[in-house]
């Protein structure tokens, strides 16, 4: 596996690629990798000639500069991970090379994409998930890039990029990885007390509750039960559960508003914001 730490070493190595007509799958990540991530390396291993992925904690998509700080690094078992699952080459630049001093940065209009859940909780921070990855979209020029559902609302932001950007690149939604207890894996989950990371499993248990409920039970009423469940849990602060069109991340308040919902949640445990979401439209798993 090579290890590429600067734009222009990443883009001679590429270029050789490219002109030898080989696809490039790439999984953009900010390390601290778990099986998450590799689920997503193994799905662009099977469906490209090279997989390429980015090791780079991004600080302006971060509103918070404690959660900046805070975020785990280790780029040496990352760069175990990535070989295991059949990385060929990892971007890991740093700070300066992504944001060369007295660069501007650009502004995207993601417009009501970015104004609810995590756009309205987190100003700013879908803006630098935009630039970041529309400049390893351009740098990179994959054919295909990777994404877990885990951030549902991140897919949609990327989507609208690549729209919005005209750029050849077919975006891949991939499946939730959990753990055996239904807590959603997360770089973050590392940071939790024993105590927390013992509560943390009901975040899931009441989401997959209330799915079994949604046949018999109006949106809103469905709303307030989650909303109270989670509240049982002094630890556990909910910072918002919204059931929304899957497509346009709009909440809805009746199931005929939307073909598609998905129920989206964020639990904190102090400063450790764990996020997580259920699909209402699909069958029970
Ligand atoms: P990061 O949190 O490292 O996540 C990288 C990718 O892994 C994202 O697409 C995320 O949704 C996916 N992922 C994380 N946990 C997962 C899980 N339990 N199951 C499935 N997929 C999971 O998301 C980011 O980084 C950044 O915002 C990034 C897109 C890299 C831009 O900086």
């Amino acid at each position: 596996m090579k290890i590429c730490k600067n734009k222009s070493e990443l883009e001679a190595t590429l270029q050789l690629l490219r002109n030898s007509g080989k696809t490039i799958g790439l999984v953009p990540t900010m390390g601290a990798l778990h099986q998450g991530h590799a689920s997503l390396l193994q799905r662009a291993r099977q469906e490209n000639d090279i997989v390429v992925s980015s090791v780079f904690v991004n600080p302006i998509q971060f509103n918070n500069p404690e959660d900046l700080q805070n975020y785990p690094r280790n780029f040496e078992s990352d760069c175990k991970l990535l070989e295991e699952n059949g990385c060929d080459l990892v971007f890991s630049p740093t700070v300066e090379e992504m944001y060369p001093k007295g660069e501007s940065i650009e502004h995207f209009d993601f417009g009501s994409l970015e104004k609810v859940m995590e756009g309205k909780n987190r100003p700013g921070h879908f803006q630098g998930v935009g630039v970041i990855v529309s400049r390893l979209f351009k740098l990179i020029q994959p054919s295909t890039a990777y994404f877990g559902e885990k951030d549902f609302q991140q897919v949609a932001i990327i989507q609208n990029l690549v729209e919005q950007l005209h750029l050849p690149i077919t975006i891949k939604p991939c499946p939730i990885i959990r753990e055996s207890d239904g807590l959603a894996l997360s770089s973050r989950n590392v940071l939790l007390t024993k105590d927390q990371r013992t509560l943390a499993p009901n975040i899931y248990k009441i989401l997959y509750e209330s799915k079994k409920k949604r046949h018999n039970t109006e949106v809103i009423e469905l709303k307030k039960w989650v909303e109270n469940e989670i509240e049982k849990y002094p630890q556990m602060k909910l910072e918002y559960f919204e059931i929304a069109n899957s497509r346009t991340m709009q909440s809805i308040k009746t199931w005929s508003e939307a073909s598609e919902q998905v129920g989206c949640i964020v639990v904190a445990f102090q400063k450790i914001r764990l996020i997580d979401n259920i699909r209402y439209d699909n069958n029970l798993k």
